[in-house]
This record gives C-alpha cells, structure tokens and sequence, in this order.
C-alpha cells in the first residue's frame, strides 16, 4: 500500500470529533426539493443540478444569500429531525463518534417557525444517533452578526428554556463590518446564564476580531481563525493558551479565502503548535463531510499519518465532551 492510501485508511478507520458543522449547511439538495414539496415552499431551482450549479461562491456573503434561501423549505419539527438525522448517517459513515453543531435560529423564527420545532427536531435525532450508534452531541447556537444585538436578546431568552439541551452560544453569518465588540452585553448574559460561548472568527475577518472574540467575548474556540497568523502576537497568545481553532479548508477553498488547497494555511499553522482540527462547516454546500476533507487536505499538503493524528486528537481535546470521554477517545488513537 502506497503512503497516501495508508493516510485513506487511517483516516476512514479513525473515530472523530467534528466541532465545526451547522445543521442547516447539510441540507442536500435531494432533502431541499423534498421538504419544498412536503411543505408547498417554492425555491427558485428546477432540478438538483441546478441547485448544485448555483453553489458557485466568491465569497462568504455570496453563500450566505443561498444558504439562508435554502434553509427557507425547514417548516416543522419533523424537517429538523430529518435534516439532522441525514447529517448522522453521514456521521456514522465518516466514523465521527461526536459532534457538536450549530443551529441559526434566527433564520427560521421570522418565518413563524417556533424555536421548539427547531431545537426538539434536532435533539430527537441526536437522541436516536446515541441509542442507535452510541454518537455523541453537543448543541450550540449561533447568533446572525449581520442583525442588531438587541433583537439577539429574546432569543437568548428562549434558549434559557432549554439549557439540558443547548451548551452553548457562538456568533456566525457575515463578519466583515459586524464586529465582536457589537454582541458584548449579549455574550456577557449568556455566560450569565451558564453557557460556553464560540465565535466565528477571522475566517474572512481581521486578526482584531479574534482578539476581540477572546477579550470581549470569552470565548472557548475560534471558529475559523485562518487569518491569525497575520498577527505574531496573537498567534503568540493562541499557542500559549492552546485556543482550539476549528478550520474548515474545503469550506475555505468553495469561498475563496484561499485560491486552492495546496495554498491552505492549515500545516503552517500545525508546525507553529496552534491548536487546529478539520471540520466541515455547510458540507452540502462545499463539497465534502469531514472525511473528505481531511482526505483533500492530507493530499493538498502532504500530511503525514502523525499530523492526521494530531488534528483528530485535537479534535477530542477540544470538544465540549468531559474528562473522562476525551481521554477514552485519546486512547482509544493509540
Ligand atoms: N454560517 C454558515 N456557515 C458559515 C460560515 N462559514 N461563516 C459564517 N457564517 C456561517
Ligand atoms: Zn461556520
């Protein structure tokens, strides 16, 4: 067997963590056509290719113009079950054992949609994933950056309502020109409130807004964070304090932070000692699940078996999981 189908296999055999998925990024566009028919939604596509065609992005605002579209056919619980459920059979395959995935509420309540549909959709199939596969699941909610701060705090209201269910808070949509510093008092109650907060950052955004997410928004991960490595001193920081960085490369290829894959950032920021993992970000979207993205990225960058090691161990370490299942999944890597 020739090194790169040793990477293949080590890669396909291996349990993982995914950090980095939002529900709603793995809607198919098979599962679009049906739940616009289920639900009498109109989408402005006449076939799955068309859907797949239109997925031609130049960057982050582009995708998220179509990303909220689709997430227009999502109507009742049961869309949320099946959405979420589609995402773990694609777990179960890819050998992922944990998951922690971000929902958008806000682009579904100002559809009439009702919070409760949404959170007990997905959390009945993350229920089913554990009994069924023994899959694991942290749920995590993200903030719109793009809407006002103020109208962020109802839905924090809601989510107080379900605390067994929601770990944690994060901040996602357009980066440029939303600053963290503009969700302050809101990242300041939900810590109040007892939850972890994330936040995309420096994903297309500048080193500041990573800097800001950790001083203003305390939070636990940067989601993203490719762009630290313009600033020393913060890379600096990152490495001292181990702040996980959940990077999605084939996610930054499709939106073109990078021109290619062998151009990712990823190993330059290994070889400095950051703490990164590979996840998949809107896989229905970009291209690939978490699979094929450490595959791409392992042959765009020639990683060895140990660097794939280190970013699955990463991945573990870094998860919301307790103590005692990171070190069951960090030996069972052995
Ligand atoms: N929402 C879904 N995917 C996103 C991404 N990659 N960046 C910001 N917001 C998002
Ligand atoms: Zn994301």
């Amino acid at each position: 067997m020739n090194e790169f189908n040793k990477i293949v296999e080590f890669i396909n055999k291996s349990p993982k963590a995914e950090l980095h998925l939002h529900i709603e990024g793995s809607l198919e566009p098979e599962l679009m056509f049906k739940l616009s028919k289920r639900n009498k939604i109109e989408i402005p596509f006449k076939s799955v290719e068309e859907v797949r065609a239109a997925y031609d992005f130049s960057n982050l605002e582009s995708f998220l113009k179509i990303y909220y579209e689709g997430s227009n056919v999502l109507i009742n619980e049961e869309d949320f079950f099946d959405l979420t459920w589609e995402y773990i059979l694609r777990c179960k395959q890819d050998n992922i054992v944990h998951t922690e995935i971000f929902f958008d509420p806000q682009s579904h309540l100002p559809r009439g949609v009702s919070f409760n549909s949404v959170i007990s959709g997905i959390d009945k199939a993350l229920k089913k994933a554990n009994q069924d596969f023994g899959i694991t699941s942290k749920i995590i909610m993200c903030f719109l950056r793009h809407l006002d701060e103020d109208q962020c705090f109802d839905v924090l209201k809601q989510a107080c309502n379900y605390k067994d269910k929601i770990i944690g808070v994060g901040l996602d949509s357009s980066e440029k020109g939303n600053p963290p510093i503009k969700f302050k008092k809101l990242f300041e109650q939900a810590i109040k409130e007892g939850f972890l907060t994330v936040a995309h950052a420096g994903e297309e955004g500048p080193p500041e807004y990573i800097w800001d997410s950790l001083d203003l928004l305390k939070v636990k991960r940067i989601d993203h964070g490719v762009q630290c490595l313009k600033d020393e001193k913060l890379v600096d920081k990152l490495i001292q304090e181990q702040i996980p960085l959940t990077v999605c490369p084939l996610s930054n290829i499709k939106l073109c932070v990078f021109d290619k894959l062998e151009d990712h950032n990823l190993k330059k920021m290994m070889n400095k000692g950051l703490r990164v993992m590979v996840n998949s970000d809107d896989p229905a979207y970009f291209g690939g699940y978490l699979n094929k993205n450490l595959i791409e990225t392992s042959k765009a960058l020639n990683l060895q078996i140990d660097d794939v090691k280190e970013l699955l161990e990463n991945s573990f370490k870094s998860s919301f999981l307790d103590e005692k299942s990171k070190n069951h999944w960090l030996t069972k890597m052995h």
